[in-house]
Formats: structure tokens, C-alpha cells, sequence
């Protein structure tokens, strides 16, 4: 495994190593959990060098968010990354300096409009455009031909194919599924703020989803009446959605794939978690 913190170290490794291979881009903030390391070990999978980027990424955080505590752990990350098998394929690429993703005077930014003012994006203003400034950097620098990111994020993994898209970038993407906790709990670097009884109430996330789908499956109506009694007895909930998977709209008769989402604030921590189901 190699480990590259700029960009000139970046190109040069890219001249010699990486030529002529396919190269699969894991795009990550650090704190690797297992989540994490089954993206790497499907990019390991399914292309010949793979890319693991960890930069916490300062344009997708707002004013009030955990920016400055967000867990920082390279020493912990690298050596978890090691053990895994086809280690020797892995280049990591973890800037130290902001500016090797964002040179002295940079001043662009990439907006995918529309499926950035629900959701996520309604209650984490300039999140998004945050994130597909940093990952079409990260596309462009990696020269990956793949791109893997996890379920978790769904609205960020749908933006982002957006921006895929309109701009024609040559990288195919691979959604992989959510990892959890036996209780249910997505696997997230933030689970690591909540206390251990927090912890346990958390598992009413991934059971509210899935009472949701099995509800919708029976009675749509029932459903999404269900979902508005949730809201109005639990304000923990940031939001609770049962929307068409493909477009983030409302279902329609057109929907085939759906997706339940929600945010829930546990104390201090905000927690996101989805379940995809088909029609
Ligand atoms: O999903 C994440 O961890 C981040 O949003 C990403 C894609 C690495 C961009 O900073």
C-alpha cells in the first residue's frame, strides 16, 4: 500500500503505478469503519488499483457543524486498510493542506440544482454543493475510472449521478449497501458522539423504516398519515420522507423503486439512515 499527501506525489504515482490499470476512486473523510472498508474492498473487486481519499473536506460543513471535532484517525485508517487482502493495490491519498484539493485562489463550485433543497439538503444549506465541488476535484485528480459510495448517503450518491450526467465525466458509480450494527444502526462516524444509552435508543431509526415500508406496502395512505403522526410526536426527527428512490419526488404511478428516508437529531448528533424497497 502507498500513501500520498499531494498532489505532485499524486502525479508521479500516477505516471508509474497506476498507468495502464483501472483505477476504482473511494472517496472518504477518514475514521474508516467498516462501511468504509467494504467500498474498498469492492473497488478492490472490481478494478485494478484502487484509490482511497481521506480529506475532511472543510466546503461541506456548515457554520455550526462538527468540522473542527470531526474524528481525524490517518495512523488508525492506514492500518485498517493494510490488513485488508489486495492491500498491495490500495494507494491512499490523504492530503495534510486544504490547499492540494483547493489551490491558492480557487473559486468554483459545482451545483447540481433541484435534488439539493430537500432532505439533507433543506436542513444543511451549501452541503451538497460542497460535496461535488470536492468530489468532481477528487474525480478529476484520481483519473479513477470507477467510483464507489455508500447507501448511507443515498441524496448525495443521487446528486452526485446527477452531476455525472450533465457533465458527461467518464466514471461509472456503484452504490454499495448500507452496513449496520446488529441493533440496526447504520454504521457512521458520528454513531462514535453518541453515549451508549443514545446508542440503544438509536435503533428506533432503522425500525421506524422499515414500520414505514411495511405499512406502505399494505395501505399508501395508512403510511404516509403514519409518517406525519411521527412527525408531529417526535420532533427529533429533522425529516421523514417516503419518496420515489429515482427522483426524489413523490411517488407517483410511475414509481418503482422507493426510498424511505430520514434524519434524526440524537442529542447533539444528527443521524441519517434510508431503506430502498421495489414497487
Ligand atoms: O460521504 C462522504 O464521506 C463525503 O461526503 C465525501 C463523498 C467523501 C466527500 O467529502
Amino acid at each position: 500500500m502507498k500513501l500520498v499527501t499531494t498532489r505532485s506525489e499524486l502525479s508521479k504515482i500516477q505516471e508509474t503505478g497506476l498507468k495502464n490499470n483501472t483505477i476504482g476512486l473511494v472517496p472518504t473523510m477518514g475514521n474508516l469503519h467498516q462501511g468504509h472498508l467494504e467500498l474498498v474492498k469492492r473497488s478492490l473487486q472490481r478494478t485494478q488499483k484502487t484509490m482511497v481519499t481521506i480529506f475532511v473536506n472543510p466546503k461541506q460543513f456548515g457554520p455550526n457543524e462538527d468540522f473542527e471535532k470531526y474524528p481525524r484517525t490517518l495512523e488508525a485508517d492506514l492500518l485498517k486498510l493494510k490488513e485488508l487482502d489486495g492491500a498491495d493495490n490500495i494507494v491512499v491519498f490523504a492530503p495534510q493542506s486544504t490547499l492540494e484539493i483547493y489551490p491558492e485562489g480557487f473559486n468554483t463550485t459545482i451545483e447540481v440544482q433541484g435534488l439539493d433543497n430537500l432532505l439533507c439538503g433543506a436542513n444543511r444549506p451549501g452541503h451538497f454543493k460542497g460535496v461535488t465541488t470536492v468530489v468532481y476535484q477528487l474525480f478529476k485528480l484520481s483519473g479513477a475510472d470507477m467510483a464507489f459510495f455508500g447507501q448511507k448517503d443515498f441524496q448525495q450518491f443521487k446528486i452526485i449521478e446527477k452531476m455525472v450526467h450533465d457533465l458527461s465525466l467518464e466514471i461509472e458509480l456503484e452504490m454499495c449497501p448500507i452496513i449496520r450494527e446488529p441493533s440496526g444502526l447504520a454504521l457512521s462516524s458520528r454513531n462514535q458522539y453518541l453515549s451508549s444509552s443514545e446508542r440503544e435508543e438509536a435503533r428506533l431509526i432503522k425500525e421506524t423504516l422499515d414500520h414505514l415500508k411495511e405499512l406502505f406496502l399494505e395501505n399508501r395512505e395508512k403510511a404516509l398519515k403514519k409518517r406525519e403522526d411521527i412527525l408531529f410526536h417526535e420532533p427529533r426527527w429533522q425529516y421523514l420522507e417516503v419518496l420515489d428512490g429515482s427522483h426524489l419526488t413523490e411517488v407517483s404511478a410511475k414509481t418503482n423503486q422507493v426510498v424511505v428516508a430520514g434524519a434524526f437529531l440524537m442529542g447533539d448528533t444528527r443521524l441519517i439512515d434510508n431503506i430502498l424497497f421495489d414497487l
